[in-house]
């Protein structure tokens, strides 16, 4: 943007007073494994290249841990600066309560709509026709990822996809490396619903959670990929699962886990460890089934501040976050894909790059499960999955059948 046209913004926005002084902005966030640690550190160096001072307000144990707290922060009178939330519906009460901060002028200055890209991204963060939030990247949940070396040593073809992992399964066992490895918590709800959209395809996954389709969730289609989930559950037995998301993908760099699926933040994982991406490890978008990818991802909001000082620094950051340079440098070691099209990408990895593909057949792009269902129901449906993957004993029909009570009490 030009400096005019911000100037503009923020003297319309702003008492003039704190116009030019450096300003401490608290951001939380739950960017806490080594690649998040990575990526989230250029946001912070650009915002104090601006000459404010980027606070850092890291909240670990992922994202579960992290929303209650922000939410009742902000609810509770006591906002940050600045923090991230996924795009989606996790915002609705506080801007419906007045308490974010509208960044509709910036926005519109900026010419966001046409820059960013795709547009679901920047219409979760639109409510009544006001912008709340700045959207960051796209983040997909539909990988698997391999180790190529685990393979090779034991003589085996890294697999393609799902189905030739659970083939490769036994043999991997007898050779004491764990075929899948999980994380407890949302990690199985990701898995499941990553193995739901492989195998049952993407109009069906989402005519079940944005249409609240109960005859296909408690259908003959979906009860299949019920008995398949029983079957892969014993190479993921309860004992197994580690605590977080990055442990799992841990055990697949140091080769004591064959395969993990989880989204493609995990490729910032693999790239702190130093691994190329199809020569040491392979990223499978929809599981190497068909690629697809969903619109996950993460914006910031802005709560509103009484210090005029603060909202200038609010709008700053924001502007900061969607600039060609610092898109680049935060996307290149998140794993995920840039906002914009305009930048330069040529240090992209084959992930990147296969993501990227994906994203311009949009056909093959679906939305985020928090943009269709609310978040009480996907907990609901995290701890059914976790109940079911963690439980030998409980059948796949009484799984399916809670699944479809769950869906049809989920407000619309
Ligand atoms: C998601 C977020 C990603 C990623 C992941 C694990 O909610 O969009 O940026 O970091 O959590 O922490």
């Amino acid at each position: 943007m030009k400096a005019f046209t911000m100037a503009a913004v923020l003297a319309a926005t702003v008492a003039l007073p704190s116009v030019g002084m450096a300003t401490d902005l608290e951001v939380t966030h739950w960017w806490t494994s080594g690649g998040e640690a990575a990526a989230v550190a250029e946001f912070a160096k650009a915002f104090d290249a601006t000459g404010n001072h980027w606070v850092d307000g890291a909240i670990a144990g992922s994202g579960d841990v992290a929303r209650p707290i922000i939410i009742s922060r902000i609810m509770g009178g006591n906002p940050m600066g600045a923090t991230q939330l996924n795009p989606g519906k996790d915002a609705d009460d506080l801007i419906a309560a007045g308490l974010m901060q509208d960044i509709t002028d910036l926005a519109t200055a900026e010419d966001w709509a046409h820059i960013l890209r795709p547009a679901s991204q920047l219409e979760s963060c639109t409510k009544d026709g006001k912008v709340y939030c700045v959207p960051v990247n796209l983040h997909s949940a539909q990988w698997m990822w391999t180790n190529r070396k685990v393979f090779t040593d034991l003589g085996m073809e890294p697999p393609k996809d799902i189905n030739e992992l659970i083939a490769d399964a036994p043999a991997l066992e007898k050779a004491g490396i764990q075929p899948l490895s999980l994380a407890q918590g949302w990690p199985v709800g990701l898995m499941v619903n990553d193995i739901l959209v492989a195998q049952a395809g993407v109009d069906n996954f989402v005519k079940v959670y944005k249409d609240r389709d109960l005859t296909i969730a408690g259908g003959p289609e979906f009860a299949k990929i019920f008995e398949t989930l029983a079957s892969i559950r014993q190479y993921t037995p309860a004992d197994k699962m580690v605590p977080q998301w990055n442990e799992a993908v841990g055990l697949v760099i140091q080769g004591k886990a064959a395969a993990n699926i989880m989204g493609d933040w995990a490729g910032g994982e693999f790239q702190v460890a130093k691994m190329v991406a199809g020569t040491d490890y392979d990223c499978l978008p929809g599981l190497g089934v068909t690629p697809v990818l969903n619109t996950g991802g993460d914006v910031f909001y802005f709560p509103k501040s009484a210090d005029p000082a603060i909202t200038k620094a609010q709008l700053e950051l924001a502007h900061t976050l969607v600039t060609k340079e610092v898109q680049v440098a935060f996307n290149l070691k998140k794993g995920s894909l840039p906002m914009r099209a305009d930048v330069d990408l040529s240090a992209a990895n084959d992930c990147m790059k296969k993501g990227l593909e994906i994203l311009d057949h949009s056909s093959a792009v679906f939305p985020n499960d928090i943009q269709m269902i609310d978040r009480d129901s996907l907990n609901q449906i995290n701890d059914l999955f976790t109940e079911f993957m963690a439980n030998p004993d409980m059948a796949a029909a009484d799984a399916q059948a809670k699944f479809v009570a769950i869906i049809e009490a989920a407000p619309k």
